[in-house]
């Protein structure tokens, strides 16, 4: 994979043994849990000889999946640098171990400050209207390097919350790249491919055949946009049942801008530019559109967030405005 990379976080991932893993978590003791996902559980430590801190990832030991994701991960952070990517630091192969060693990101991930349970959304102050754009803007500018300047470049197809990792002033880095495909140029070809993934975050288009371009990224960039927006969870089980997938609820919505400030978060309590949240809705709305190709680019949708968070509430012409942005026609939403 050709390299660009030019940015100054561009590190070498180093072995260590189990040993230094397990010193550097106190014998991953339960105090260092950070976090647990499909794959295993996120510990924070200390690297004893240099004195970093760091986040280590334990894989379950459970076969051949978890063990090609995990060289897949080491491939691509070994080729990949930008800053809103994390970093890879280093791995372990010890005998049947398999340690991921990270970049520690001391506010977590945006999930766990957007989509927390009630009674911990009331003692955590919720994110405001700018950091929540800021923070879109940082993802979609990884996924941008991605799409468009890694060569060959890579489709993620786990853009999710989850993922989207927060270091201090919500810099974001997108992590996880263990699903990542080297994929092809533009939305005409298409890799195509067994259909993984995380459930609601899945471009339509993948989750019926499998078809998998970097439109298909986009389209999870909406969902994330959406989340947001919202403060929902992509999928809640706890809501009605019309309200339990977050795109279906909103896509009536869609259709009618003078609805548009019903999407917003209760949590922001209306401390939002009406203009910037229309704005914010219509770009998940032209991410989310059933058909790949009229959804935009991610390139479209960085320079699109790039003058939101530069002007905040002084955007005149709002839709009209983001829709000459992406060159497009109105947009025709699909029902899904
Ligand atoms: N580098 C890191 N720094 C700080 N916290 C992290 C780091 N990596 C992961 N975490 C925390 O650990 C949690 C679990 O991450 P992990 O990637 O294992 O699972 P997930 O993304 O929640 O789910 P999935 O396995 O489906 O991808 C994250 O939500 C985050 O809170
Ligand atoms: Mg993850």
């Amino acid at each position: 994979m050709a390299n660009k990379k030019g940015s100054s976080n561009n590190i070498d991932a180093k072995s260590f043994t189990f040993r230094e893993l397990a010193t550097a978590t106190n014998s991953f003791r339960q105090e260092f849990l950070i976090g647990e996902g499909g794959f295993g559980r996120v510990f924070k430590g200390k690297i004893e000889k240099t004195g970093q801190v760091v986040a280590v990832k334990q894989l379950d030991r459970n076969g051949l999946q978890g063990n090609r994701e995990f060289l897949v991960e080491i491939f691509m952070l070994s080729n990949l640098h930008h800053p809103n990517l994390v970093n890879l630091i280093g791995y372990c192969l010890d005998g049947d171990q398999r340690l991921l060693v990270y970049e520690y990101m001391p506010l977590g991930s945006l999930e766990d400050h957007l989509l927390v349970e009630p009674c911990v959304a009331l003692r955590q102050q919720p994110l405001d209207w700018h950091s929540r754009i800021r923070i879109a803007l940082g993802a979609a500018k990884g996924l941008k390097y991605l799409h468009e300047k890694a060569n060959p470049p890579v489709i993620y197809r786990d853009f999710k919350s989850s993922n989207i990792l927060l270091d201090r002033d919500f810099d974001v880095k997108l992590s996880d790249f263990g699903l990542a495909k080297l994929g092809s140029v533009g939305d005409t070809q298409n890799a195509s491919s067994r259909v993984m993934g995380t459930y609601g975050y899945c471009a339509p288009e993948y989750q019926k055949t499998g078809q998998l371009t970097v439109k298909s990224d986009v389209y999870s960039f909406g969902v994330v946009l959406l989340e947001l927006i919202t403060g929902r969870r992509v999928i809640d089980t706890t809501r009605p049942c019309h309200e339990q997938n977050l795109v279906t609820w909103a896509q009536p919505i869609f259709r009618e801008p003078t609805r548009f400030p019903e999407l917003a978060d209760p949590l922001l309590r209306g401390e939002f530019p009406e203009k910037s949240l229309n704005q914010a809705v219509a770009v998940a709305a032209m991410c989310l559109q059933e058909e790949p190709i009229v959804r935009p680019l991610i390139s479209d949708v960085v320079t699109t967030l790039s003058f939101m968070s530069t002007q905040p509430g002084s955007t005149p012409g709002i839709t009209g405005a983001v829709l000459t942005n992406f060159n497009l026609r109105p947009v025709q939403l699909h029902e899904m």
